[in-house]
């Protein structure tokens, strides 16, 4: 018997409860539907430091991830991250971008990475190989579109999945989200949402 895919979810919103936390939580609900495992990480919650540039991880050959010099959580994550079948990346629009939050995880990522010292640029290690699915949720207080075409976010995201190895297969950007306080999925992303759990595991 096949074991049922496992689906990580990297969340960079700082909010509880807010329109990420709702976005994300509706395609893994739509996803543990479909018979998948699913992991939900809030990177709030999560002890990461931030990236020192030290590229001791990046010295390290091979296609395995080159380990850090921080002894925390990001270990772990990469573990998950290597494991999983399938992702979810998700974060908010702040300042025309990812969050802070997201970007202290993707800085991480560098252990994806082998860049010895006097090699112009780096080169990654997954870049070659199967390409295991990724899906990208961001939301902005400006129209969706708007928000498409001239924000980093989704970009940012999208950096962060390829980083990894995989390959972006659909996305949401949903605008309109900051007018109360209190967010409510719109039946709109609940129908993507399901989309998105489905092109996750087709
Ligand atoms: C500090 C801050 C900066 C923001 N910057 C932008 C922005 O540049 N453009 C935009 O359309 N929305 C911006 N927003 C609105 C957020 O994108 C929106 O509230 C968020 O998508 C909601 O996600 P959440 O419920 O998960 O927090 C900003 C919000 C905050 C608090």
């Amino acid at each position: 018997m096949s074991r049922s895919k496992y689906i990580l979810a990297i969340n960079g919103s700082y909010r509880s409860g807010g329109f990420t936390d709702q976005a994300v939580d509706s395609v893994l609900e739509n996803l543990g539907d479909l018979g998948a495992e699913v992991e939900h990480i809030r990177l709030r919650d999560y002890p990461i430091g931030f990236c020192r540039n030290c590229r001791q991880c990046m010295q390290q050959p091979g296609d395995a991830p080159g380990t850090c010099v921080q002894e925390d959580g990001m270990a772990d994550l990469v573990q998950k991250i290597e494991k999983a079948d399938g992702y979810v990346f998700a974060a908010p629009t702040n300042f025309s971008s990812v969050t802070a939050l997201f970007k202290r995880f993707s800085e991480r990522l560098a252990v994806y990475g082998y860049w010895p010292w006097g090699q112009l640029s780096p080169t990654f290690r997954k870049a070659k190989g199967p390409k295991k699915p990724a899906v990208l949720i961001s939301s902005c207080a400006a129209p969706g579109l708007l928000g498409r075409l001239t924000y980093g976010t989704n970009r940012n995201l999208r950096i962060a999945a390829r980083t990894i190895g995989s390959k972006v297969v659909s996305s949401m950007v949903t605008g309109m989200v900051a007018q109360e306080q209190d967010v409510e999925l719109p039946p709109r992303a609940r129908r993507r949402a399901s989309v998105l759990a489905h092109r996750l595991v087709a």
